[in-house]
């Protein structure tokens, strides 16, 4: 086989074999075929897309070139839970410790953040002496202690991954529905859990812009959980704005709390309630909305999370600290009415040039920084009112408060903003 021909069979429209698949997988893996070969690939199928089969060896080729977890060693039905990428995106700090607090054993791989989306990894890493690293044996032996842990994706899981999500970062490659189902996929397959929830943004923020998409990049991947006997359920949730108040590592753990104390936003508390039932079901266990608010609010949660952050080496006292940004900056509304929009993305990238996010992969983060606001879409707000506080190391000028308020649309129509917008099963 010749990498050139295959790149012409997939730019010409036609579907690849299985076997083509995987000696393309495999050597590139191995280093026999060259990043330039891949990219071509990648923006072929970009382009011409994959058939369900070919995207199904795509995963399958994918999930060879590592090792595979296995959590059998854990009694129970271990659940994980992954999320296609957000802004102020804080679930899985209160979600894995509400579903862990239930009993059911929570073993998470998580990813860092890259461009305007947060990954859940450098939150963590927002507390002091957090460790994202364990071994096998010790995430194993932390899951049977305390039912919850989250680490970083080991660098042995899928290496074709590994090489394939950079090179498609750099490429315009990433925002395609084979490639995301097969990264993500292969990834969670790999991780060993038993069931998944698949958390699929939609909206601005997102990778996926339209609910179609969203609907066949879930269906993509549920097929694929199904056909390796996981139970997988996709819930698709709109990024249309940030999730929650606040965007930033710190400032974003420090909600988790707040939600955990009973103290979070309605709208957020409520969600995570209804993800939890999902991720509790896909357990064995079925449970009522109100008892799982109670776990949520009455300190059952928030002390799991403890927990989990003491046996990972996090300091406890420095968890609760507030940020320690130099500057925290008051954005007050010019206008009367109710907030229509607060566009995901540009928040995003705005956190970002904060220092809370990497514009590449090397840039170091600013743990401190980001942005909280007072008011969410569908919110009233009154002229002089506070629509969010902007948390930074240097001094915000006039200038980037006009952009902040650019990005603020108000009107006079009432707007009303779902979280989830669909499951699929
Ligand atoms: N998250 C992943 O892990 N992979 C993708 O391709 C996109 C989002």
């Amino acid at each position: 086989m010749r990498t050139v021909d295959l790149i012409q069979k997939k730019r010409d429209g036609k579907e690849l074999s299985t076997k083509e698949i995987e000696w393309l997988i495999s050597g590139y893996a191995s280093g026999d075929i060259p990043d330039y070969q891949m990219s071509a690939l990648a923006m072929a199928i970009y382009f011409k897309g994959m058939s369900k089969r070919e995207t199904r060896d795509l995963t399958m080729s994918m999930l060879e070139t590592g090792e595979q977890i296995d959590l059998s060693a854990i009694m129970g039905t271990k659940v994980d839970k992954h999320s296609t990428g957000g802004v102020g995106d804080k679930v899985t700090l209160i979600l894995a410790p509400l579903v862990a607090s239930f009993g059911v054993p929570v073993a998470k791989m998580s990813g860092k953040g890259l461009g305007h989306t947060g990954g859940t990894l450098d939150k963590l890493e927002a507390i002091k002496g957090f460790q994202i690293e364990r071994t096998q044996e010790e995430f194993i032996k932390q899951v049977q202690d305390i039912n919850l842990s989250v680490i970083g994706q080991s660098d042995k899981l899928v290496r074709a991954d590994k090489l394939l999500y950079a090179l498609r970062d750099v490429t315009a490659t990433v925002d395609i529905i084979p490639l995301i189902a097969s990264s993500v996929m292969s990834k969670k397959i790999a991780s060993g859990a038993d069931s998944i929830l698949l958390d699929v943004t939609v909206g601005d923020g997102a990778f996926m812009k339209t609910i179609e998409d969203a609907v066949e990049l879930s269906q993509t991947m549920v097929d694929l959980g199904k056909a390796v006997g996981r139970q997988t359920v996709a819930v698709i949730t709109n990024m249309s704005q940030p999730l929650g108040r606040a965007i930033g590592n710190r400032l974003e753990v420090l909600e988790a709390i707040e939600i955990m104390q009973g103290k979070g936003r309605e709208d957020i508390t409520h969600f995570i309630c209804e993800l939890a039932q999902i991720m509790l079901e896909l357990a064995g266990k079925k449970v009522d909305l109100s008892e799982i608010r109670n776990h949520l609010t009455n300190g059952q949660a928030l002390k799991k999370f403890e927990e989990f952050i003491i046996y990972q080496g996090g300091d406890l006292e420095d968890l609760y600290r507030p940020s320690s940004a130099n500057y925290i900056t008051e954005v007050i509304s010019d206008d009367t009415g109710i907030i229509q929009e607060l566009p995901a993305l540009e928040f995003g990238l705005f956190a970002m040039r904060l220092g809370a996010g990497r514009a590449v992969k090397s840039d170091n983060l600013d743990y401190e920084t980001g942005i909280v606001f007072d008011k969410k879409v569908g919110d009233r707000i009154e002229k002089g009112e506070i629509i969010a506080k902007i948390y930074s190391n240097k001094k915000i000028e006039p200038k980037m408060i006009t952009e902040f308020k650019k990005n603020v649309r108000i009107g006079d129509e009432s707007v009303d903003s779902k979280e989830i917008l669909k499951i699929i099963v």
